[in-house]
């Protein structure tokens, strides 16, 4: 939702618009409405500024047919649009009056309408329809009143309302000051080379030290050095963040899209996610899983024996995923579990009690919706703990029971995958680990260390094998991209992945699609059915198998045409298409039917030609509520 980058210093390869362009290229997940830059021409000693509507490549076009810049001071904006359409003229970066401020920012300036008003009554003029301009006005206004630079953003920062990270430049210091209340920012200090961005992904190819900045934090650079306050001004030394993900892994690496590189990833991707958190533990003994480590999870026994249910809380595709957990936790640990929407969750009156164990499930970390359930269940007192895909992000620092890494590495395409199969098995884990803790004992056969040790090391061969029917999943789309609606229909574990399914398609190709708990079908979806829909079944052998065949029949009796993603090969005519998978534990199948989806998904979106690793309207990480 927005992405912002800032540099300082002097990088002898290219100017610091070279080094910001390239920061705002690995952002550009994070919205595409606009981008722009501004920096500090060292020659004419002014700031300069381009802001272009559209994607990323209207803004670079522009600066490749200027002379080489002489600048060691930038910032830098692509633009997710909150308020204002997403023209030139509303694109950041914002300049007050004098010229000598410029502002990029990222989030929501809930009393900007307040702040404009007072500031048009002072005599500032304003040029956009945007919240942010105030910005750039209100740090002018203190600094007309002798305030210096850093004083006139900080005082600015206290009467800011919202959520905001905002980089300020400065024309009279060439000094820069980035300040966090709600949206990440992350910095790096490399040979007196000063970054800061929204996430990682823009530093990871300079260094893998990283300080992130906590809410009500300013981090000022001048002259070389780097200063963090909080908004109160009071001096704070930095914990620096090592940062385990490479450059490489945040390139296409010869696939046409990132999503398609993402996917094909997700066998090494679910191996790093469980390979040194698993032993097989007791052996061959009956009802005793294997041995979970959780690095930093701090559940005790008696947490867990206090905890009478678990609650996840989650958006998107990570409430998907937190739905096929609460599946995993009740089945492996005999607790119930209740899914809840960040997004509703702050609103009900839900009763949170300090007993009970909240898992936060996020990609980014830094979602506000399900941040802002997790504030309210901190002021509570519950315990939190969280499964993330990205160190150091906002959810970490609200988990104060710990958190799962989910080891993915840094997922590009908007719509996710990889990120969302890793959630799917650290969600197993942490069912394991809780049981490990209860010492509850599940009735199943299948439930003994080996044979769940031996189910998750077969795991990544049976993702690939997965991957090589990619051609026959690319006929399957040929044959429905032209289709206008979809129904994904599954029972049990499957309900969730039919959702995430349906989601999926809807994201990349714009085909309208619904997920279903199949039972579910004949009490309404039902009348949706004709011979223009394609109805897909996520079909295992087990013993809702006849149930889910039942269902099959009733489509194809309405003339509906059905796709069975199954584990076997089930003994029904007039299938129009089977997707035939490997056959795992229970608790392991959604990992394997998230895989075909997903591919489905990305043949239909590549066969209508849309913008795969950046749909319309959408963005990586809604850092707004
Ligand atoms: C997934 O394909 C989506 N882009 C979106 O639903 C996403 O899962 C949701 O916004 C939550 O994001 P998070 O996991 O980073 O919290």
């Amino acid at each position: 939702m927005c992405g912002i980058m800032g540099f300082s210093g002097n990088f002898k390869k290219e100017s610091s618009v070279g080094v910001v362009l390239s920061g705002l290229k690995s952002l550009e997940y994070r919205g595409y409405d606009s981008s722009g830059i501004a920096y500090y021409d060292n020659d004419d000693k002014v700031i300069k500024y381009i802001k272009k509507s559209g994607k990323l490549v209207n803004l670079s076009n522009e600066f490749s047919s200027i002379a080489p810049l002489n600048s060691d001071v930038a910032i830098g904006h692509i633009r997710w649009a909150t308020h204002g359409m997403p023209t030139d003229k509303n694109a950041h970066p914002h300049i007050d009056c004098s010229g000598d401020i410029a502002i990029v920012h990222n989030g929501i300036i809930e009393n900007y309408a307040v702040l404009r008003n007072t500031l048009k009554k002072k005599g500032h003029r304003f040029t956009t329809e945007t919240d942010s301009e105030v910005i750039a006005h209100l740090i002018e206004d203190y600094m007309g009143t002798g305030k210096s630079f850093y004083e006139a953003v900080r005082l600015s920062s206290l009467e800011l309302l919202g959520a905001f990270a905002i980089l300020a430049l400065n024309a009279g210091e060439k000094s820069i000051a980035a300040v966090k209340f709600g949206p990440p920012l992350v910095l790096a200090q490399k040979d007196n080379n000063i970054y800061v961005a929204s996430d990682i992904s823009p530093l990871i190819e300079y260094t893998s030290d990283v300080i992130y900045l906590k809410n009500s934090e300013i981090a000022y650079f001048h002259n070389g050095e780097l200063d963090i306050t909080t908004f109160k001004g009071k001096k704070i030394n930095k914990t620096v963040v090592k940062i385990d993900w490479d450059a490489s892994r945040a390139a296409k690496s010869g696939f046409s899209h990132f999503m398609q590189k993402e996917i094909y990833e997700q066998p090494a991707r679910l191996l790093d996610a469980f390979s040194s958190r698993v032993t097989a533990g007791d052996g061959m003994k009956d009802n005793v899983g294997p041995r979970i480590s959780l690095e930093g999870l701090k559940l005790t026994k008696k947490d867990v024996a206090n905890s009478s249910k678990i609650i996840l809380v989650a958006c998107g595709s990570s409430y998907y995923a937190g739905l096929a957990i609460k599946y995993m936790i009740e089945m492996v640990c005999g607790l119930p579990v209740i899914v809840e929407y960040g997004s509703e969750f702050r609103y009900e009156n839900f009763p949170i009690s300090q007993n009970d164990i909240f898992v936060g499930v996020s990609q980014s970390g830094e979602t506000a919706d399900t941040n802002s359930a997790l504030e309210v269940v901190k002021a509570k007192r519950a315990k939190i703990l969280s499964i993330t895909n990205v160190p150091g992000s906002q959810i970490t620092n609200l988990s104060n029971k710990g958190v799962i890494y989910t080891h993915a590495g840094p997922e590009i395409g908007v719509a996710s995958t990889k990120a969302f199969t890793a959630q799917l098995l650290c969600g197993l884990l942490l069912a394991l680990y809780i049981r490990e803790k209860s010492g509850f004992i599940p009735k199943y056969r299948w439930f003994n260390s080996q044979n769940i040790f031996k189910n998750l090391l077969e795991l990544p061969k049976k993702v690939e094998k997965i991957l090589f029917i990619d051609e026959t999943l690319k006929d399957i789309a040929k044959k429905h991209y032209k289709s206008s609606n979809f129904l994904y229909l599954g029972r049990g574990i499957l309900y969730p992945i039919a959702l995430e399914g349906a989601l999926k398609l809807k994201e990349i190709s714009y085909i309208h699609a619904e997920g279903y708990p199949a039972g579910e079908m004949k009490h309404g979806p039902i009348a949706l059915v004709d011979e223009n829909m394609p109805v897909l079944f996520l079909l295992s052998n087990n013993i809702l198998a006849p149930k889910t065949i039942s269902n099959i029949e009733e489509i194809k009796a309405r003339g509906g045409k059905v796709i069975a993603v199954a584990d076997y090969e089930p003994e029904i005519d007039g299938l129009s298409d089977l997707i035939q998978i490997p056959e795992t534990l229970e608790v392991l199948s959604p990992v394997l039917y998230a895989v075909p989806l997903q591919l489905l998904a990305y043949h239909i979106a590549a066969l209508k030609g849309t913008d795969i690793d950046q749909p319309r309207n959408l963005a990586k990480s809604v850092t707004v509520e």
